[in-house]
């Protein structure tokens, strides 16, 4: 452990036995496409946002600006808050909805927050794919984030839950991976609607957002509960057969756990104010982690590339096709490296996940920014772009974004779905996602206006942010792998920082067990 400032996991834990059985497995699968409704909004505005056709009949003020103005610096031929608005409206309300989840969440389970998720977010892609005026395509997204937040605010918790401890890291990172499956696929299906001759691709890439929702919303149709939701609704006997089913155990071998999730589920029961109880001294390092990790996800600028690569590429002088083809390139990188965190979470840790990502976007980033400023100055007008060269920029991109890919991308929402103690889940939860949410937002409506004025240098920018986060991980989140989720309490105890807030009198765990 990096300077003694966590617990090593594999300290003092106890042993649930238990396995990964097929039932699991496939319900952890299948909740975690839930994942790919968010995916796939963020892979697939920015390739419309870059089509002419959509441009001309929505936004003609910036088609004129990018087909006929030749004097606007390159910077800045995007920058239109309308634009900014159609991707980032999204987020928005996801940011709202995610309060309502909570409720639905935590009172009729996460099973129906993410069936209901699933709905409204079918009728935003059937909206936005009909869309005649922008109030329409506005209020389309308005509709797709408000299923994002539901599916983001019960996907993760669902999925901790249902797992075996040992394994929760990767069936976790499954939501992180079925994200990024979304963000190829969008990619892929712009690509090709972008050269549909009618110019009305961009409707079959809207709608395309109904497969998704009817993914989620049919398997949540015939997912079961978890164990902990069938407790908070009442239910002792058929929990406990739920717990027995998903780890495929004996009656006597689930006990321990299920003892435990009795525990956790009669304090959350005791808990009338999930919110108030946040701002508790003992909850502290929960609420720093709830805010800080959501807020540095979103800093290490990977939405940029996420939502405006092939305007980006547009921008740095790549042509229409080439900048969706490398649009499509990042997201084939981001599914691939998300593999090895689907590996790597359990068996080398979250910490390390994080440092190596940390290391790698900094480094990269870097790279990226003196590239662009090297060749494309502060005008972004560059004659003849040798191939060689618009080659490494993307290969440098590609590198920033696995970075990415097997370390904030998962961890962002691993580690907080499973910190968190049950009375105080699925509030915390909620604050997470609209944490997340909210700088999604800010980074989808100011980037375009950001690239104008700091050009090249808005990649030092996120270059900072990810040397600061590195540092808060490595003086203020201890080691969660390996640790059942109702004995996390440990992990703080036994931290440098975090005991003085959460060891309260009585044995700590070490000392319990
Ligand atoms: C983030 C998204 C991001 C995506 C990229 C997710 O974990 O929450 O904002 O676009 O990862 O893979």
């Amino acid at each position: 452990m990096a300077g003694g400032f966590g617990i090593e996991s594999g300290g003092v834990t106890k042993d649930y036995p238990g396995k990964v059985t097929a039932y699991v497995l496939i319900t952890c699968i299948a909740a975690a496409m839930g994942g790919m409704i968010f995916g796939y909004d963020i892979g697939i505005s920015g390739g419309v946002t870059s089509m002419a056709p959509f441009l001309k009949r929505f936004f003609p003020a910036v088609y004129r600006k990018e087909v006929l103005d030749n004097s606007t610096n390159q910077y800045c031929k995007f920058d239109s808050i309308l634009l900014t608005l159609f991707t980032s409206s999204l987020y928005l309300a996801a940011l709202v909805a995610s309060f309502g989840a909570s409720k639905v969440t935590r009172n009729l389970g996460r099973r129906w927050s993410m069936l209901l998720g699933g709905t409204i977010f079918l009728c935003g892609a059937l909206m936005n794919a009909a869309a005649q005026n922008i109030l329409m395509l506005i209020v389309g997204r308005i509709l797709l984030g408000v299923g994002v937040g539901f599916a983001t605010q019960s996907v993760p918790l669902y999925v901790s839950e249902m797992a075996p401890y040992k394994h929760r890291g990767s069936l976790n990172v499954l939501f992180q991976l079925s994200i990024t499956v979304g963000i190829l696929c969008a990619n892929v299906v712009n690509y090709f609607t972008q050269k549909m001759a009618n110019g009305e691709g961009w409707r079959v890439s809207l709608g395309g957002a109904a497969v998704p929702a009817l993914i989620i919303g049919i398997s949540a149709f015939f997912l079961p509960n978890t164990p902990n939701s069938i407790l908070e609704k009442g239910n002792p006997t058929k929990a406990r057969e739920m717990l027995r089913r998903i780890r495929g155990v004996s009656d006597c071998e689930v006990e321990a756990e299920f003892s435990d999730i009795v525990e956790a589920s009669k304090a959350s029961k005791a808990v009338k104010h999930p919110w108030r109880n946040l701002g508790k001294r003992k909850y502290r390092p929960h609420l720093i982690m709830s805010v800080f990790i959501p807020m540095f996800q979103q800093l290490t600028g990977i939405n940029v590339v996420m939502f405006y690569a092939p305007v980006l590429f547009i921008t740095i002088g790549f042509g229409n096709d080439a900048s969706l083809m490398s649009a499509l390139i990042t997201g084939g990188v981001i599914v691939a490296a998300t593999l090895i965190s689907v590996y790597g979470t359990d068996k080398w840790g979250r910490r390390s996940l994080f440092f190596w990502g940390g290391g790698l976007m900094f480094i990269f980033q870097v790279a990226v920014a003196s590239l662009i400023g090297w060749k494309f100055g502060v005008t972004g007008q560059v004659d003849n772009l040798p191939g060689w060269y618009a080659i490494v920029v993307v290969i440098c991109i590609c590198i920033f974004v696995s970075g990415y890919a097997f370390s904030w991308g998962p961890l962002g929402w691993l580690v907080p779905s499973e910190i968190f103690p049950l009375e105080i889940r699925s509030a915390a939860q909620s604050i997470v996602v609209c944490v997340n949410m909210l700088f999604t937002f800010l980074i989808a409506q100011i980037f375009l206006t950001m690239l104008c004025h700091l050009k090249f240098g808005l990649f030092i920018f996120f270059a900072f942010f990810v040397a600061l986060m590195t540092i808060f991980i490595y003086l203020f989140l201890p080691e969660t792998k390996n640790i059942p989720i109702e004995d996390m309490s440990q992990v703080w105890e036994e931290h440098w920082y975090w005991k003085k807030y959460v060891v309260v009198d009585g044995p700590s765990f070490s000392e319990k067990v």
